[in-house]
């Protein structure tokens, strides 16, 4: 509901009458409010003065004089929405304008620029909606039925109806939907599986691994004693001889697979063969490419591996947040560490927009979004392979491709500068074997889940792949810059954002 009786309220306030709750409404404000319920095609009167009672519950959540006053001198760049209609104004615009004018530039961004970050994604409007409800209001430490709150019959429902769809979708026999991210949630698994110092073998960060994957200075890393196996330098590929090779040699109680940067789909039975071999527990970290497993398109770990993690936010394109999969028997000690080992209350609101976003990825569309967005990955790494780009592992089976600069004489932090100038976001990535540093490595990563999300097709990857050749073939010609950004702004407005009007 958009309509303000604050301005109405302070105005009394200032006349030196209190504002009660029965008080008479000005004429000209319910004419206001007629004409917004209206336009809501609702009724306005005698409701009206319902409404009138509670907002000056809201009117508690209104900034204060001094705040507004000092809001005021904060030097934001010039606005981006004047004079705006108080019957209109969002609850944020009304009572703080600095976020309120962030969010506003950043939907500018979303809409006008390309997003080729392989990890993000737009999601729809239900997911946010969920995510922006009253469900944020409650505390729920422990699982359906076991909780430590009352009050939780929603909160419950809620819940079992995301589990019952995370395990529909991936064909799993257990599911905690409750992991804040997926950082939270690999470090339960260790917590739930594992001891301190044991021997875990993951992917090296440089090459494509996580940093929850066993980076030296991580947590992972810190707490146990990780192995890490890499890619062949040349081929940029998994090679399973040498993954077991290290496998017979360490013997560690886990192996992780599932990564970050590598563009290839995962050979999960071969780890799973390996694991058997030594005895290790599997698990795989699905974050990047859970919607393209969920829509059918790349093999699904689940039936083969014990533990399951993945990201809600890439491709599956829920919200920010995660969940474990796992067999049956890890199931109560996955849960003991997700709650109360490493998390108290779980987040409700984003717990109800994962099931909203498990609910559209059984649907049969989501299935043809993962296959296009392979489509366009696979067509946009062909066209920049013609304008003489080199691919790590020579192209994608999956969303996301890694390009190794070095053969343009670009650096990848130079790169992604000069490609967000013209509206074009992608990563710089280290490559396999890279000589420079994470900070300004070699490389770029990109990928397609949201601009597949936006529409965009086979038609529009040839052109991402002529910008990104056309910026990073003349890096210092910003007259040249200027024209393709407004050549991307033109191209994307024909492609709406889901949430974004
Ligand atoms: C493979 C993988 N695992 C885990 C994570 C961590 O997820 P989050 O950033 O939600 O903590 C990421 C994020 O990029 C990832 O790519």
């Amino acid at each position: 509901m958009a309509i303000s009786r604050t301005r109405f309220a302070r105005g009394r306030k200032r006349q030196g009458g209190a504002v009660e709750s029965g008080a008479k409404m000005p004429a000209q404000l319910m004419e206001g409010i007629r004409a917004e319920k209206k336009h809501q095609g609702g009724a306005a009167d005698q409701k009206g003065m319902t409404l009138f009672k509670t907002n000056s519950l809201a009117n508690r959540f209104q900034i204060g004089k001094n705040e507004k006053r000092s809001a005021r001198k904060t030097t934001l760049p010039a606005k981006t929405k004047k004079s705006p209609n108080p019957f209109t104004m969002s609850a944020i615009q009304k009572q703080d304008t600095e976020i309120f004018d962030y969010i506003e530039r950043e939907k500018k961004r979303q809409t006008e620029g390309i997003e080729l970050i392989p990890s993000e994604n737009y999601t729809s409007e239900a997911v946010m909606e969920a995510c922006g409800s009253i469900l944020t209001n409650k505390y729920s430490e422990g699982y359906p039925g076991k909780r430590y709150y009352g009050g939780q019959e929603n909160i419950d429902a809620i819940e079992n109806i995301a589990i019952e769809r995370a395990k529909e979708l991936f064909g799993a026999e257990h599911a905690n939907v409750q992991p804040y991210s997926g950082s939270p949630a690999n470090t339960a698994i260790y917590f739930a599986l594992l001891e301190f110092g044991d021997t875990v073998m993951g992917l090296k960060l440089d090459h494509g691994g996580h940093i929850t994957h066993g980076l030296p200075i991580a947590f992972s890393g810190r707490a146990y004693n990780f192995v890490q196996y890499g890619v062949n330098t040349e081929t940029g590929l998994l090679e399973m001889e040498e993954i077991r090779k290290l496998a017979h040699e360490h013997k560690p109680k886990m192996i992780v697979a599932g990564f970050t940067a590598y563009p290839r789909d995962i050979k999960w039975k071969a780890f799973k063969e390996i694991a058997n071999e030594v005895g290790a527990i599997t698990m795989a970290d699905i974050s990047h490419t859970a919607g393209l497993i969920a829509g059918g398109e790349l093999e699904n770990p689940t039936p083969h591996f014990d533990v399951i993690m993945t990201t809600t936010h890439k491709t599956l394109r829920g919200p920010r947040g995660a969940m474990i999969m796992c067999k049956e028997k890890f199931a109560k000690k996955i849960d003991r560490a997700v709650f109360p080992g490493l998390q108290g209350g779980p987040h409700e609101h984003a717990i109800a927009g994962k099931a909203v976003a498990f609910k559209e990825a059984l649907q049969p569309s989501f299935k043809e979004y993962a296959k296009q967005v392979i489509k366009n990955a696979k067509h946009l790494a062909e066209e920049l392979k013609k304008r003489g780009f080199k691919l790590v592992s020579d192209g994608t089976d999956t969303h996301l491709m890694l390009v190794d600069l070095s053969n343009k004489d670009v650096p990848g932090k130079a790169a992604q500068e000069a490609l967000d100038t013209v509206g074009i976001t992608l990563n710089k990535n280290t490559i396999p074997g890279d000589t420079r540093s994470p900070m300004d490595p070699s490389g770029i990563r990109l990928g397609t889940p949201a601009v597949t999300t936006r529409g965009m097709k086979e038609a529009e990857m040839d052109r991402i792949a002529d910008w990104m050749d056309r910026v990073i073939s003349n890096m210092e010609d910003t007259a040249l810059h200027a024209k393709i950004k407004e050549e991307v702004k033109e191209m994307c407005l024909n492609f709406p954002v889901p949430g974004i009007k």
